[in-house]
C-alpha cells in the first residue's frame, strides 16, 4: 500500500483571516498575508486504508483525540474529493486513509499548529491524485484550506497571501506566493506566556466574527491594509510592514473583543509583552513588530540585526515562565515519497 510523509510548520498572519462569508466551505471574508515559519514541525503519514484512523502524537506522547477532530479529517477528504471530481478527475483518492502525526507544535495557544497540521495533510493527500495530474500549488492550497483557512498559505514559503475570492464556488479562495524565503531574512521571536489551551477556537470565533458591529469596517480597511504590507514586503521597509501589521492584529482583536459572545484571546501578560517591546522599540530604535493570533502568544518579528537584542529579552521572559521558541522565515510544506 501506498504511503506518504509530509512535513509542515505554522505560518504567522500579517494581515489576519478572521470570519468567513461560508463557514463549510472556510471561504473567508477578506484576504490575508502572512510569513511561513520553519519551525516547529509536524510530519504526518498517510497510508490508504479501508478504514479512516487518525493517531496524533505531541513531543512523542500520544494525544487524545475526540470524534470531531476525526471528523473534520474526514470532512476535508470529502470536500477535497469532490473539488478534485469537479476538476475533471476520474479516481483521485483511495476510498479512505490512515493518518500518523508526529507533533512538536503544543495546540491551541495561538501557534496555528492547525495550518501545519491541514498543510501537510493537504500535501500528502494531493499525491494520491498526482498519476492522473499532479496538483499545482494554487490547488492543494484549497485543499488545505477545507481543513483549516490558514492552512492554505502554509503550503508556500517565505511570505504567502490568501486569494478570498467572491464567488461560493468551492475553488474561489487559493494561496499564492508573494515572496520566497530568500528575500527577505525575518525571525519570528514566539513568547508564549501559557499552555493553556484557549476555550474558544479559531473555527468557532470565525462563525462569530459577523456579531461584532465593527466587522464591517474592518473588511473595507483590509484591500488598503493588504496592498501596504506587500509593498513594504517587496521594498522591505519594515516600518511600514510594522505599522500595517500592528495595526490590523489589534484590529482583529477588536472585532474578537466586540463579538457576541466577547472573544478574549490576550491576558494581562500579552499586554505587558507589548508594552515592554513598544519602550524598548523608542528607546533602541529596533525593527521589530508583534503580532498576536487567537491566543494569548506574542509574536516578535525582527530583522538580523535586532534578533540579539530580542533574544536577550525573551530570555528575560523565559525565566519568568514563558516559553519561547527561536524561529525565521521557512520553506512551506513538503512531501516525502517512500
Ligand atoms: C487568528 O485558520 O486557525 O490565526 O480555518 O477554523 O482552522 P480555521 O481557522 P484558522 O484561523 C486563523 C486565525 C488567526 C489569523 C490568521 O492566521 O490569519
Amino acid at each position: 500500500m501506498k504511503k506518504v510523509h509530509a512535513t509542515a510548520t505554522p505560518n504567522i498572519a500579517l494581515i489576519k483571516y478572521w470570519g468567513n462569508r461560508n463557514n463549510e466551505l472556510r471561504l473567508p471574508a477578506a484576504d490575508s498575508l502572512s510569513m511561513t515559519l520553519d519551525r516547529p514541525s509536524l510530519t504526518l503519514s498517510l497510508e490508504e486504508s479501508d478504514q479512516f484512523s487518525l493517531t496524533s502524537f505531541l513531543n512523542g506522547e500520544k494525544k487524545d483525540l475526540k470524534p470531531e477532530d476525526q471528523r473534520r479529517f474526514e470532512h476535508m477528504i470529502n470536500l477535497s474529493r469532490r473539488y478534485l471530481q469537479n476538476l475533471g478527475y476520474k479516481k483521485p483518492f483511495p476510498r479512505s486513509f490512515s493518518l500518523e502525526i508526529q507533533s512538536a507544535i503544543p495546540p491551541r495557544i495561538g501557534l496555528a499548529s492547525s495550518a501545519a497540521v491541514f498543510a501537510a495533510f493537504a500535501k500528502a493527500l494531493s499525491t494520491f491524485a498526482e498519476p492522473e495530474r499532479a496538483l499545482t500549488d494554487a490547488e492543494i492550497s484549497v485543499l488545505a484550506r477545507f481543513g483549516s483557512g490558514s492552512a492554505a498559505r502554509s503550503i508556500f514559503g517565505g511570505f504567502a497571501m490568501m486569494h478570498a475570492g467572491s464567488s461560493d464556488d468551492m475553488a474561489s479562495a487559493f494561496a499564492s506566493q508573494i515572496a520566497n524565503e530568500q528575500h527577505w531574512p525575518l525571525h519570528d521571536i514566539i513568547i508564549a506566556p501559557s499552555h493553556d489551551e484557549k476555550k474558544v477556537g479559531s473555527t468557532e470565533g470565525h462563525a462569530l466574527a459577523q456579531t461584532s458591529a465593527h466587522f464591517k469596517e474592518r473588511i473595507k480597511q483590509i484591500p488598503r491594509r493588504m496592498k501596504e504590507c506587500t509593498d513594504a514586503i517587496l521594498k522591505k521597509d519594515f516600518e511600514k510592514l510594522q505599522h500595517m501589521s500592528e495595526e490590523d492584529a489589534l484590529d482583529m482583536h477588536h472585532v474578537m473583543e466586540t463579538s457576541t459572545p466577547s472573544l478574549q484571546y490576550l491576558t494581562d501578560e500579552t499586554h505587558r509583552i507589548i508594552k515592554e517591546i513598544e519602550d524598548l522599540r523608542s528607546t533602541d530604535h529596533l525593527e521589530v513588530l508583534y503580532t498576536v493570533d487567537a491566543g494569548p502568544t506574542v509574536h516578535l518579528i525582527c530583522t538580523d540585526a535586532a534578533r540579539p537584542t530580542i533574544i536577550d529579552y525573551a530570555k528575560s521572559k523565559q525565566e519568568k515562565g514563558c516559553t519561547v521558541f527561536k524561529t525565521q522565515i521557512g520553506q512551506g510544506a513538503i512531501t516525502i515519497h517512500q
